[in-house]
């Protein structure tokens, strides 16, 4: 009997003791969504911040200020205002601070939704002049749906080379008496602070409606976005695309890129106490199902790209799939399904949406379209 035969309840329990995966709900599992809002969800996100991503070590900085720097009412060819805003911070290391570059449509209702992307490629992927387009922000596209398209460099917050903290969000904040504590915040932690100050501008635009935002990340900003929508609840949908390791791909099936070469690759994506499980993927407290279960009852999308082993697609999509009981506390529908879907057959039925895209790990105009069409779903607009 081929798997897909057996029924949903029943494949769930056969395949979870085959990973072993920690309980979604949390332990003990939430029975209602009153005890998951109250009890298992701040219990699950503390067990992350412990020892996954690292505590930040503030929300909103009481020094945050913001200064449009730049506008153009008719920018790309009068389909959009241009606002490119300076948003900067200080705090006991000095001051610092990040550009976020914002188009928003003019033929839209006012105030209105929009998706943020997480820039973690070059200034030439998200160039304000329109001159060059690039379909990993195909800023064009979006605003024609009726969205505003916002990005930020990632490096602006801290450069992805900065093995001591020493630079944007850190040099500003980090103030550690006696050491680095090993539940600090790291680089993915920064980033995604970053993505709740450009929210935090967001509030302030009358033109933007901030209660209908999408955070929206690739790879590295995959795994960012997945921290930002679970650490910031007025984010309304978030996005990973091909994130992978320490994204959506569940630890334990230890497929593709594992802890411990995640953390000798890059070992100031997280804090230091995820060093510890390093070989140890079981031992961990939590797994990445549980991360975009944070998310609920908010929508949240996870994509995955045929070619892109390194990932682990179905460790992303299994991901997605158990987070759904969480979902079903609050009387939404996940994935509904345990079955991966075959590539290009976008779900988008529920709360939680999955695909696999024929191709290479990248964020594409085909990915775009099935996050805007996921979006006209959950985002009011
Ligand atoms: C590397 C890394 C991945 C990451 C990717 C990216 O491949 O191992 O974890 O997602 O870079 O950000 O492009």
């Amino acid at each position: 009997m081929s798997k897909y035969l057996i029924p949903l309840t029943f494949a769930l329990v056969l395949s979870a003791s085959a990973l072993e995966l920690p309980n979604v709900l949390g332990s003990p599992p939430a029975k209602s969504k009153e005890d998951w809002i109250k009890i298992q969800r701040p219990k699950t996100l503390e067990l992350f911040k412990n020892h996954v991503y690292g505590r930040a070590p503030l929300g909103k900085p009481t020094t945050l200020s913001f200064k449009i720097i730049e506008e153009d009412p008719k920018a790309m060819d009068g389909a959009a205002t241009l606002r490119i805003i300076q948003i900067s911070y200080s705090g006991p290391g000095g001051e610092s601070g990040f550009k976020l570059i914002t188009f928003i449509p003019n033929k839209a209702t006012k105030p209105a939704p929009g998706y943020l992307l997480i820039c973690n490629r070059g200034p030439e992927t998200i160039d304000p002049t329109r001159k060059k387009k690039d379909d990993f922000w195909p800023v064009e596209s979006i605003v024609a749906r009726g969205y505003v398209a916002a990005t930020f460099p990632n490096s602006e917050l801290s450069t992805d080379k900065d093995l001591n903290f020493n630079n944007g969000a850190h040099k500003a904040f980090d103030n550690y008496d006696g050491g680095r504590p090993g539940d600090a915040w790291a680089t993915i932690a920064a980033w995604a602070w970053g993505a709740s100050r450009a929210l935090d501008y967001f509030e302030t635009d009358p033109a933007i409606d901030a209660s209908n935002f999408a955070v929206v990340g690739h790879s590295r900003g995959g795994k960012t976005a997945l921290w930002a929508g679970a650490t910031d609840e007025r984010f309304a949908l978030t996005i990973s695309n091909n994130s992978g390791c320490t994204g959506a791909a569940l630890a334990r099936r230890k497929t593709g890129e594992r802890v411990a070469r995640i953390n000798k690759s890059f070992p100031h994506w997280f804090c230091g106490n995820y060093k510890n499980f390093d070989g140890k993927e079981n031992e961990l407290p939590i797994d990445q199902h549980q991360l975009v279960a944070l998310m609920a009852p908010r929508a949240v999308y996870v994509a995955s790209a045929s070619k892109d082993d390194w990932a682990d697609p179905e460790g992303e999509f299994l991901a997605a799939a158990y987070a759904g009981a969480v979902y079903e506390l609050f009387g939404l529908k996940g994935l509904e399904t345990m079955e991966m879907p075959v590539a290009d057959q976008p779900i988008q039925l529920g709360h939680i949406g999955y695909h696999l895209r024929t191709g290479k790990h990248d964020l594409s105009q085909y990915d775009w379209e099935q996050y805007l069409n996921f979006g006209d779903k959950h985002l009011k607009n």
